[in-house]
């Protein structure tokens, strides 16, 4: 049965039907749709437009609906158009007429901006969770880490020394921005669409104020042809998971890199490997590999949406349908990004030595040679060219700044004495570095309990 079968003299062509519904996926908000509706009778009832009576009637039938949905006794079939159609189709099989009142005051253009709005609003709250265990984890790998030398790269050239715990702290604070990009969208859409009606409002005295309050949200919105054409935030959070997608993929590259043959700086969990079917040998990244790779579907909806919505004029148009897969696909694909990542990089295994030894190769204390020089009163840019030839001299005989005699040294500049060993040993390059947001021990120390504090208070699921 369809809503609108009024002024139709023909049925709807089968071809049709399949290309218009949603049903086959709006289903997944029957939760919200059910719970705007409840909140819209009681409105309804309140003002006066609805009889007590059938306010109960359908406010019994509805959550009759919901726990039958949830049971597994009522099936959503595939006969309706949307969701919206289902449950009020349902409604009015089960209680009669005043199943039929249930959408006075209403058009399902607001209803479907409520529901979408109820049901991101609940993932954005799930996204924030995910994003806290996340940020626990990376805190729990900084706190073991602070004195785990490793190389930090610049062209995936070695450049200069840091510790573990500086490199995921940078980790910390792209995901610390995605948790408050989070946060900001939800301040921003928090705003009830209903009563916005189609797009001009209504004529019936609904109080906006509160059907807003009984859904949790802070107000109604202000202008009913914004309130139905709305996408905005849908972009927004699309917009963030690009970002935290982006934020994963980048880690997930690094991981890969450093689980090679070539760096053995982790050793990915088996329980977070997978074979070959060919190769004996192989443990591979298959898991940072796909959330990787999903990053590109997370972008595509994004600019799917942003596309669609580029050339509707105001207020509802049926384009809108399509925010609905892109951006569940979107969520869902983050929310399973974030999960796996967190539990794949709490299993993997630091290989400090490795990490500590080729933080000593490849001359990452030579700035702080040239810096040991300034020190003593050589200009910075002569300092720079002394320390350019000693690396010359190292590559030459196939060893590190710190194997050269202090005859060595001396050759190439006199300024040299048997202090420059302790200048550029790896402790003293880390440890020198104590500036808030470096790399040294006690300042990374400092930082994570600035980080602890961020944390605390914030639950693991908002
Ligand atoms: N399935 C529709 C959507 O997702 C619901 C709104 C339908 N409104 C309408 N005027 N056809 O946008």
């Amino acid at each position: 049965m369809k809503l609108w079968g009024g002024r139709f003299t023909k049925e709807t062509n089968q071809l049709v039907h399949n290309f218009n519904e949603s049903l086959s996926f709006d289903q997944k908000f029957y939760q919200q749709d059910i719970r705007g509706s409840i909140a819209h009778v009681t409105m309804l009832a309140k003002q006066g437009i609805l009889s007590q009576e059938d306010q109960e009637a359908i406010v019994k039938g509805l959550e009759g609906i919901r726990s039958d949905i949830e049971a597994g006794t009522l099936q959503i079939g595939q006969g309706a158009e949307d969701i919206h159609s289902f449950v009020e189709e349902t409604l009015t099989n089960r209680i009669g007429e005043a199943g039929k009142r249930l959408h006075t005051g209403r058009s399902r253009n607001d209803q479907v901006a409520l529901d979408m709005k109820l049901y991101t609003r609940d993932q954005v709250k799930e996204l924030d969770g995910l994003l806290m265990r996340l940020l626990k984890e990376l805190l729990t790998i900084m706190e073991e880490h602070t004195d785990t030398f490793m190389p930090g790269f610049t062209h995936m050239q070695k450049a200069q020394p840091i510790t573990l715990a500086h490199h995921v702290g940078a980790y910390f604070e792209m995901f610390y921005r995605d948790k408050s990009r989070l946060h900001d969208i939800y301040e921003r859409m928090n705003y009830c669409p209903l009563g916005s009606g189609a797009l001009a409002g209504t004529t019936y005295p609904l109080d906006r104020d509160y059907t807003a309050k009984l859904l949790d949200f802070y107000g109604p919105t202000l202008n009913s042809m914004d309130s139905v054409a709305d996408r905005d935030y849908l972009l927004e959070l699309l917009s963030a998971m690009s970002i935290i997608s982006m934020h994963l993929s980048r880690f997930c590259e690094e991981i890969i890199i450093w689980n090679s043959n070539e760096y053995q700086f982790v050793e990915l969990d088996d329980s977070y490997s997978t074979g070959s079917s060919i190769m004996p040998q192989k443990k591979n990244p298959d898991i940072a590999e796909l959330i990787r790779g999903k990053t590109g579907r997370v972008y595509g909806a994004l600019i799917a949406l942003l596309t669609t919505m580029k050339g509707l004029p105001l207020a509802y148009n049926k384009d809108m349908q399509e925010d609905k897969e892109l951006t569940f696909d979107a969520i869902d694909t983050v929310k399973g990004c974030i999960l796996l990542f967190t539990g794949m990089i709490s299993s993997m295994t630091f290989r400090k030595d490795v990490m500590e030894r080729s933080a000593k190769n490849g001359f990452t204390n030579a700035t702080d040679a040239a810096d040991y020089l300034v020190k003593h009163g050589v200009p910075f840019r002569d300092a720079h060219g002394i320390v350019g030839r000693l690396v010359l001299h190292c590559l030459d005989k196939g060893i590190a700044l710190d194997d050269m005699t202090l005859e060595e040294f001396k050759a190439i500049s006199p300024v040299f004495e048997a202090d420059i060993y302790e200048a550029i040993s790896m402790k003293t390059c880390v440890e020198k570095r104590t500036t808030i947001g470096a790399p040294g021990e006690d300042a990374v120390k400092q930082v994570i309990q600035i980080y602890k504090k961020k944390l605390e208070g914030q639950k693991d699921d908002k």
